[in-house]
C-alpha cells in the first residue's frame, strides 16, 4: 500500500479532519451569534468563562514549559545526585486552591442572576409547543379564551421584540427543544409541563434541532423559528384564519376537478391522521393509529417554509439560502420532493410506521395520477409563507 505514512498517523489525521468538518457542519446552528435577550445573556456567560478559562490554561501551560525548561537535567548534572527530596509545599498548595477558589466564587455571583432571569416569564404571548416523533407542533391562542386558534407545525412564527413563552409538552418521549441564536436547551418530557422563552429582536429564521435522543429520526427532528415584524406577524395570524376558510371551499368541490379528484383522495387515505380546519376536522384532538397520537395539521401547509419535520424545504432555495422565485415573484413549491414525501414518506426520513411512528408509505396505493390530484389538493390548503423582511 505504502504512503509512507503508518496507519495509526493516517487514522489520527482522518479523525482531526473528521473533527475539523464536524465544526462546519453546525453553521445554522450557531450558538455564538444570538439575537435575543435570554441568547445574549447566555452568550455573555460563554464567554466570561471562556476567557476566563483560557487565561488559567496559559498561565497552566506557561508554568508547565517553565518547569520543564528549568528544572530539566543537564548534561554536566551528576545522574546520581538527586536534587533535595521534600513533602509538600504550602505555599504552592495554597495559590492552587485559593485562586480557583476565588474564580468559581466571581463566576457562581455572576452566573446566579441569569440563571433566574431566563427562568422568569416573559411579558410577550404564550404559545404551546409539543414535540413528539419525529416532528414539533405550535399551538397559538391568539384572542386568549382558552382555545387554540391555530395550530401549526415546524415553523414556529413569533413576532419580534416581545419575550414569547413556551409551555413545553411531549406526546410520546423526552425530547428538547433548542433555537440557538434564541435561547438555550429546555427539555420537553412526557407528563410535564416545562416553561421556556424565546424572543428575537430582528426578524429573521432561525434553525433549531431536537437534542435528546428520542429514537429512529430524531437527527431529522428540526424546526424553524420565523420572527417577523409585528405588522407582519398580524399579516401572518390573519393568513392563518384566511387559510381554514379557503380549505373549507375547495373541501366542498369548489375547486378544479383535480383538486376535487384530490380532496376525495385526501379524505379516503389522510384524514385519519390529518386535520384541516374547517374542512377535515374528524381526526380533531388526534389519531389513534399513532403513538404520539398527533400528525401534522395541514390548514395551512402552504404557509410553512418546510415540512417533514423541517427536514425538507417547501420552496426551493437557491445556492446561498435565499429563495427561487417565478416570473411573478411568487415563490417556487419544492413540487419533487413534496410530492416524494406524500409518495413514499419513509424512503425521505427514517420513520417505524409499522411501530405507529410516523407517516406510512404510500407508493403501493397512490398511481401518478392520484399523486398528481393530492398535490393540486395540497396546494390549495394557505397562502405562501410571510417571510421576514
Ligand atoms: Cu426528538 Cu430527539
Amino acid at each position: 500500500m505504502g504512503t509512507g505514512f503508518p496507519r495509526r498517523w493516517r487514522l489520527a489525521g482522518l479523525a482531526l479532519l473528521g473533527l475539523v468538518l464536524a465544526g462546519c457542519a453546525t453553521g445554522r446552528l450557531d450558538a455564538t451569534k444570538p439575537v435575543g435577550k435570554n441568547a445574549q445573556e447566555i452568550d455573555g456567560l460563554m464567554r466570561l468563562s471562556g476567557w476566563m478559562a483560557i487565561g488559567v490554561g496559559i498561565l497552566v501551560a506557561a508554568a508547565v514549559a517553565t518547569i520543564i525548561l528549568k528544572f530539566r537535567a543537564k548534561p554536566t548534572d551528576d545522574p546520581d545526585d538527586l536534587p533535595p527530596q521534600i513533602h509538600g509545599n504550602r505555599k504552592a498548595e495554597l495559590t492552587w486552591t485559593i485562586i480557583p477558589t476565588i474564580l468559581l466564587i466571581f463566576l457562581t455571583v455572576y452566573t446566579l442572576p441569569t440563571v433566574f432571569a431566563l427562568a422568569s416569564e416573559g411579558d410577550g404571548m404564550t404559545i404551546k409547543v409539543e414535540g413528539q416523533q419525529w416532528w414539533w407542533q405550535f399551538s397559538y391562542d391568539i384572542d386568549e379564551d382558552g382555545q387554540y386558534d391555530i395550530v401549526t407545525a415546524n415553523d414556529l412564527v413569533i413576532p419580534t421584540g416581545e419575550e414569547v413563552n413556551l409551555e413545553l409538552h411531549s406526546n410520546d418521549v423526552i425530547h428538547s427543544f433548542w433555537i440557538p441564536r434564541l435561547n438555550g436547551k429546555k427539555d420537553a418530557v412526557p407528563g410535564r409541563v416545562h416553561d421556556w422563552r424565546i424572543s428575537s429582536d430582528v426578524p429573521g429564521i432561525f434553525y433549531g434541532e431536537c437534542v435528546e435522543f428520542c429514537g429512529l429520526s430524531h437527527a431529522n427532528m428540526q424546526m424553524r423559528t420565523i420572527a417577523l415584524d409585528p405588522d407582519d406577524f398580524d399579516r401572518w395570524v390573519r393568513q392563518q384564519y384566511d387559510g381554514q376558510t379557503q380549505a373549507a371551499d375547495v373541501a366542498s368541490a369548489e375547486g378544479t376537478p383535480e383538486q376535487a379528484a384530490g380532496a376525495t383522495l385526501f379524505e379516503t387515505h389522510c384524514i385519519s391522521c390529518h386535520v384541516v380546519d374547517g374542512a377535515y376536522e374528524s381526526a380533531a384532538g388526534g389519531n389513534a393509529n399513532l403513538l404520539s397520537g398527533l400528525a401534522p395539521n395541514l390548514t395551512n401547509l402552504m404557509s410553512r417554509t418546510a415540512f417533514a419535520g423541517a427536514l425538507y424545504e417547501t420552496y426551493l432555495l437557491g445556492p446561498d439560502g435565499e429563495y427561487l422565485r417565478g416570473p411573478d415573484g411568487e415563490l417556487r413549491l419544492n413540487i419533487a420532493e413534496l410530492r416524494e414525501w406524500v409518495r413514499n414518506a419513509p424512503n425521505m426520513k427514517p420513520a417505524r410506521a409499522d411501530n405507529q411512528q410516523g407517516m406510512l408509505d404510500f407508493s403501493e396505493v397512490l398511481t401518478d395520477q392520484d399523486l398528481d390530484n393530492l398535490l393540486e389538493f395540497l396546494k390549495t390548503l394557505g397562502s405562501p409563507p410571510v417571510l421576514p423582511q
